[in-house]
């Protein structure tokens, strides 16, 4: 019988999920590790029908019936393996190829590229512990990479001199240019990777399909990969996921760093679930491939402004693969440049508290749409709204989508409007604040309902409320009612900071435990302290 090319029923595979094409006919639950219904191939009450998304089968304890997604279609839609493959491909929005057979020529041509690869990886590895890869071996030791971690990841060396052309001489020319590794010049062949650190990219078989060499003499750039070929798609390759597939199924989550090395250093202390892009384009399929395991995702993106630029971009390509029960978050690198630094500087521990602080994706998307309008006037806010809403649209789960809609409605009500409209039952409760400071902070809410939403996080903090009838005129200015805001937004942050270097005070005298964290808090003390001088010197 012909058949559609691996590749594409391989796509549907990465692209659906098993229990999502399953639970559109049969209602699922999650129990342990699997899902589990009441089988649609036999009469039954209770569930035996159990699935696996991780492995991409389905089997009934009660009938036997045992599939994947394209048996499942077939047999649940009572259709032949062409319908259910063109019902597939409009599920995951991908356009029905060719009805075509893999040929024995392609299937060689594989086997070949694969071979090839493996050989120069092995050509690279015995080059980094040779004499001219000196140089190169005490650079990846001097980032912290052990024997056992280059030999694990297959790190090599490859040298100044064309190396791998005059190794391949029993190997076709063309086919040596197809793989990347070596191109055509004006005066022969040519090894593409000169004078750089190798890194094999594996694909989620295990099998090395390109590589990606970095620059060591400080030239730019700084990492080149092996250009797309037949055999390595960037846009859906996955830098680390045939080592992490394990612990990303383990742990129930993925991490996604930004940088390979990051990768590694992750999975080598105690995050073996983290992968990263190919260079800097996350892509969704990318995303598509992760979500086969679970939909659970950290984000860790570089503290730099290129970082917040990518974790926006992420932010859009993650939407479409929201689930209710997923959970995705977005972390920021700080206390160093990427995930490597901070675990030399600081170790798991502080590569896990930056984990630990990431935030939900619905509190970062509604963190960027406030950055990046001006909430504070009306065609602001018509911006927002719109750039919300173009994002929300992108959840594909009805249920879901609406709940969103609703917690960023109430959160527009709170955070973007309800100042104004709300003056007789505005309510303050700060524990230590007299009349007048209340009087004031209603008094400038409803005047300069402006000022009350650009400060409006503050002022939600106090938790306000205030059910005074008459609030009496302050007469402030535009600017004092401002200056008003803000000195007691910093004499509110300066309490808390006191407490906490109160608190920390506490604990080293109690335990003799010093996170050393005293000097960065005296640090912001004084910066507010200095702030709220210059303000009072302001207005004399
Ligand atoms: P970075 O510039 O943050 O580098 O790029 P890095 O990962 O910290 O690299 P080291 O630690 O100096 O070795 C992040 C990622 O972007 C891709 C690489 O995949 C890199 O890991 N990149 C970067 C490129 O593809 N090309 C480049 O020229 C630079
Ligand atoms: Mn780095």
């Amino acid at each position: 019988m012909a058949k559609y090319d691996n590749s594409f029923t391989d796509e549907l595979r990465a692209r659906l999920s098993l229990v999502d094409v399953i639970g559109r006919r049969v209602p699922l639950v999650k129990k342990g590790q699997n899902y589990w219904g009441c089988c649609p191939f036999h009469n039954e009450k209770t569930p035996s029908f159990s699935v696996n998304e991780e492995k991409g089968f389905y089997h009934c304890f009660g009938c036997g019936e045992h599939g994947d997604i394209i048996s499942f279609t077939m047999k649940a839609g009572n259709m032949d393996f062409r319908a259910a493959i063109a019902e597939l491909a409009d599920m995951a929005g991908l356009k029905l190829p060719e009805y075509k057979s893999k040929s024995p020529e392609k299937i060689a041509s594989e086997e070949s590229y694969i071979s090839i690869y493996k050989d120069a990886q092995k050509i690279y590895a015995d080059a980094l512990f040779s004499e001219s890869g000196a140089g190169a071996l005490n650079y990846i030791r001097g980032r912290g990479f052990s024997d056992d971690m280059i030999k694990k990841y297959g790190i090599g060396y490859a040298g100044k001199n064309n190396v791998l052309i005059n190794k391949f001489i029993n190997i076709k020319q063309d086919k040596l240019i197809e793989t990347g590794l070596v191109r055509r010049g004006e005066y022969g062949l040519y090894d593409f990777f000169r004078d750089k650190l190798m890194f094999p990219i594996f694909n989620a078989n295990g099998q090395i399909v390109a590589f990606s060499g970095r620059s060591l003499n400080g030239t730019e750039p700084k990492y080149i990969n092996t250009s797309d070929t037949e055999m390595f798609h960037k846009r859906q390759t996955i830098f680390g996921f045939n080592f992490a597939r394990d612990s990303i199924h383990r742990k129930n989550r993925s991490i996604i760093v930004e940088g390979q090395i990051d990768a590694i250093q992750m999975q080598c202390n105690g995050f073996g679930e983290t992968v990263a892009p190919l260079g800097t384009a996350l892509t969704e399929d990318h995303i598509a491939i992760l979500c086969k395991s679970n939909r659970n995702i950290i984000f860790c993106f570089d503290g730099d402004g290129a970082g917040q630029k990518a974790a926006a971009r992420a932010c859009d390509i993650v939407l479409p693969f929201l689930r209710d029960t997923s959970d995705v978050k977005f972390a920021f690198v700080t206390g160093g440049k990427d995930p490597d630094e901070v675990l030399k500087t600081t170790g798991q521990g502080g590569m896990e508290k930056i984990i630990n602080s990431a935030i939900p994706l619905i509190d970062f998307l509604w963190k960027i749409t406030n950055d990046k309008f001006i909430i504070s006037t009306p065609g602001g806010r018509s911006q927002a709204e719109k750039f919300l809403k173009s994002e929300i649209d992108k959840i594909t789960d009805p249920d879901f989508k609406n709940e969103i809609i609703q917690e960023y409605n109430q959160r527009k009500f709170n955070q973007w409007h309800n100042w104004k409209k709300t003056k007789s039952d505005v309510k303050i409760n700060i524990p230590s604040a007299d009349n007048l400071v209340k009087n004031t902070l209603v008094y400038i809410i409803d005047k300069y309902p402006q000022i009350a939403s650009q400060y409006a996080e503050f002022l939600s903090k106090l938790g306000i409320s205030f059910d005074s009838e008459t609030i009496t005129d302050c007469n402030l200015s535009e600017q004092d009612a401002e200056n008003y805001i803000y000195s007691l937004k910093l004499d509110f942050e300066l309490k808390q900071l006191q407490k906490q270097k109160k608190e920390l005070l506490s604990e080293i005298v109690k335990t003799g435990i010093n996170t050393g964290k005293i000097p960065e808090i005296d640090a912001k003390i004084a910066e507010i302290t200095n702030a709220i001088d210059n303000l009072l010197y302001k207005n004399e």
